[in-house]
């Protein structure tokens, strides 16, 4: 397959069912999507449409219940689970908006994690990326820290070198400045920018603006459909 003619992310009439006792909740309800190589994407839409369900199908931290995902040509429902983790730690990085970092590990143990699943890389050559990843964020000084001796916005740079240290195709970021201020949240936009700038694919939901604005294109989600 032609890699680079293909768009890096494929939808095909994806949905998404959450079924509990009383309810029956269609988060995503059929959309058709591409996302080419490059492109920076902000989706917007008010809390409850669905788009942390969509984040998280396109980082394949869950599964469709219907329809089609093809990353970067590969059918992930026709793939096997070991596949579809191997993808997930090549071609994804993830920003949360509640950083999720891991408490009991050092700042830098937490950006070098992606790497150590990662078959055939050195300890050492672990340690110099992820060194390298935090000075990418101006975060070096903190590498022995601990999450909790960081602020909110020290701990989401932390996140975004996590999510770069493997250079990934993809970046997801779910509401990446919803816990920061405006100073700190300018700062992880900046940061998304200039991965943008290196070839990454960004797709961000946010809820702010003057955010959504600076992407190159931007999506509207309503009731699991793209509006
Ligand atoms: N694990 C789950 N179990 C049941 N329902 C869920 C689950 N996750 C999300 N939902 C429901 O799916 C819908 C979309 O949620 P979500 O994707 O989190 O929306 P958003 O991120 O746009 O606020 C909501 O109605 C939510 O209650
Ligand atoms: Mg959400």
């Amino acid at each position: 397959m032609n890699e680079q003619a293909t768009a890096l992310i494929q939808l095909s009439k994806l949905s998404r069912i959450f079924t509990t006792d009383t309810l029956e909740t269609h988060a995503i309800a059929g959309i058709d999507l591409e996302i080419g190589r490059g492109e920076y994407v902000s989706i917007e839409g008010p809390s409850g449409c669905g788009k942390s369900t969509l984040l998280h199908l396109l980082g394949l931290l869950d599964e469709p219940s219907g329809g089609e995902y093809r990353l970067a040509g590969v059918p992930i429902t026709e793939i096997d689970a070991e596949e579809r983790a191997r993808l997930r730690n090549r071609e994804i990085g993830f920003v949360f908006q509640s950083f999720n970092l891991i408490p009991e590990m050092t700042v830098a143990e937490n950006v070098a994690l992606p790497l150590v699943y990662r078959p055939g890389l050195k300890a050492g050559e672990i340690t110099d990326r992820a060194r390298a990843a935090l000075a990418r964020v101006n975060m070096t000084e903190r590498a022995d820290h601990r999450p909790a001796q960081l602020s909110g916005g020290q701990q989401q740079r932390v996140a975004i070198a996590r999510a770069l240290v493997g250079e990934p195709s993809l970046v997801l970021a779910d509401e990446p400045t919803g816990n920061l201020d405006q100073a700190n949240g300018d700062q992880v936009m900046g940061l998304l920018e200039e991965l943008h700038a290196g070839g990454t694919t960004i797709v961000m939901v946010t809820h702010n603006p003057a955010y959504s604005q600076r992407a190159a294109r931007r999506l509207n989600m309503l009731d699991g459909s793209l509006a």
